[in-house]
């Protein structure tokens, strides 16, 4: 059975996005909506690549533009803050407006941005309904504005690597790939007003697909020659957050009153058109250490990260043994991690790959160049947190991804 909204776009849809250069912007223009945790720390990067002038900034909350004036002192930009500080940062002449809010905010921002003629770059994941999905392309096809998803983990060294092993046959004819966001974030939940504990009250659902998903629909040219086809999906129960909350919480807390109803674990199965199969967990509430596992099988060989191995037909001796990774740098390391690597482990974002992202960004635009990823590759990431809560609500039925390039 299938949801047949799921499956529809809600107009017959405008030219593709996919491939079309940004306008040619040296230096380029950049606002950003959202200066808390994230979007402090991506300014940091983003004022470290060369030819960007950070034109404005808007924050909801003073206090986060107060906190960032000092570090901005010698190069203000324009700041806002209140209701709708985010629109009068539109007023601005800018070519990218960065978004790096709460979840539910970050399409109905993104289209604010887009049908003020500016190009949109979204924190992950960029919807969270398939309607919102829907918003993303049919709006940015409609405005001919791009709406790239800031998926860093797609700049992680390993996944560069292993993405050029995959296109150059290295690991054979590929079959089957398993990715993750595990992440203990239990004490950071249930942090007095933290907003990410409130979608663990409201849904059922692998919460925050991209980390893990986008890697690794590189690596199946998900968008070229493959695409996800359908998705099967089933939770854990719940206990994480709530046994953790009973040992650290005290009794009378109005935090004790929440009802959690995400299960711990989600895993959900994609079946690609191409017959692939790919493992998605999500799990944010077990004691465990960080994992998005990243392995990706072919009929020559596997690769394995956390912590990174490979095994090749040609190459491995024993049945029993990974090779070590640290032989196949050299040779298969991205051109980009080799010329601007050093500087991107220096500034320390996620052991580089925010700089990289940015970098690339911002390269793209000084060149105009397309984006490397665009708004379906921002659908399609994002699609899974709605698909794998039908599935599950509906006891693992299999739900088609929506086609959402057309
Ligand atoms: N890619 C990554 O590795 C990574 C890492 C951390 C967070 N994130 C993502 O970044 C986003 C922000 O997370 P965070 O941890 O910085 O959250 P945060 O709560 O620290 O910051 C969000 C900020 O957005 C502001 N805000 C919310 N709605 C607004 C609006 N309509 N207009 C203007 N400002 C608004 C809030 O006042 C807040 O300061 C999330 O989507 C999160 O998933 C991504």
């Amino acid at each position: 059975m299938t949801e047949p909204t799921n499956l529809q776009p809600s107009s017959a849809g405008g030219k593709s996005m996919h491939g079309v250069p940004f306008e040619r912007r040296a230096p380029a223009r950049v606002g950003l909506i959202g200066a808390g945790g994230r979007g402090q720390f991506l300014l940091g990067e983003l004022r470290a690549c060369e030819g960007v002038q950070l034109a404005a900034v808007a924050d909801a909350r003073q206090e986060m533009i107060e906190a960032l004036k000092p570090k901005l002192a010698d190069d203000p930009p324009a700041y806002y803050t209140g209701a709708n500080c985010g629109q009068k940062l539109l007023e601005h002449d800018l070519d990218l407006v960065i978004v790096a809010t709460s979840w539910e905010t970050h399409t109905p921002l993104a289209l604010e941005v887009m049908e003020a003629g500016k190009h949109a770059a979204v924190e992950v994941p960029a919807a969270v309904t398939l309607e919102e999905c829907w918003q993303l392309v049919e709006t940015s096809e409609r405005t001919r504005r791009h709406c790239i998803m800031l998926e860093n983990c797609c700049y992680g060294y390993w996944e560069m690597l292993v993405k050029r092993m995959c296109a150059a046959g290295l690991l054979g004819s590929l079959t089957h790939a398993e990715c993750a966001y595990i992440h203990n974030l239990r004490s950071y939940l249930l942090q007095y007003q933290q907003w990410r504990r409130q979608a663990h009250i409201r849904s059922n659902r692998n919460l925050y697909p991209t980390h893990g998903l986008g890697p690794v629909a590189q690596c199946f040219d998900i968008g070229g020659e493959d695409a996800f086809d359908y998705l099967v999906s089933m939770s854990s129960r719940e206990a994480g957050l709530s046994e953790y909350r009973a040992r650290h919480i005290p009794a009378d807390d109005p935090r004790q009153q929440e009802g959690y109803v995400c299960g711990d674990m989600n895993v959900s199965l994609i079946r690609t058109r191409q017959g692939r199969t790919i493992v998605l967990q999500h799990d944010v509430v077990t004691p465990r250490p960080y994992d998005r596992i990243f392995l990706v099988s072919g009929t020559k060989g596997t690769f394995r990260d956390y912590p990174p191995r490979l095994y090749l037909d040609e190459a491995s001796q024993s049945e029993e043994e990974w090779l070590n990774v640290d032989n196949y740098r050299a040779a298969w390391e991205d051109p980009l991690w080799k010329e601007q690597g050093e500087q991107a482990i220096r500034l320390g974002g996620h052991g580089g790959m925010d700089y990289l992202m940015l970098y690339r960004l911002m390269q793209t635009m000084h060149a105009g160049l397309p984006p490397e990823m665009d708004v379906y590759d921002a659908a399609d990431w994002s699609a899974p947190g709605p698909l794998s809560e039908q599935s599950v609500a509906r006891r693992s039925a299999a739900v088609d991804f929506p086609v959402f390039r057309r």
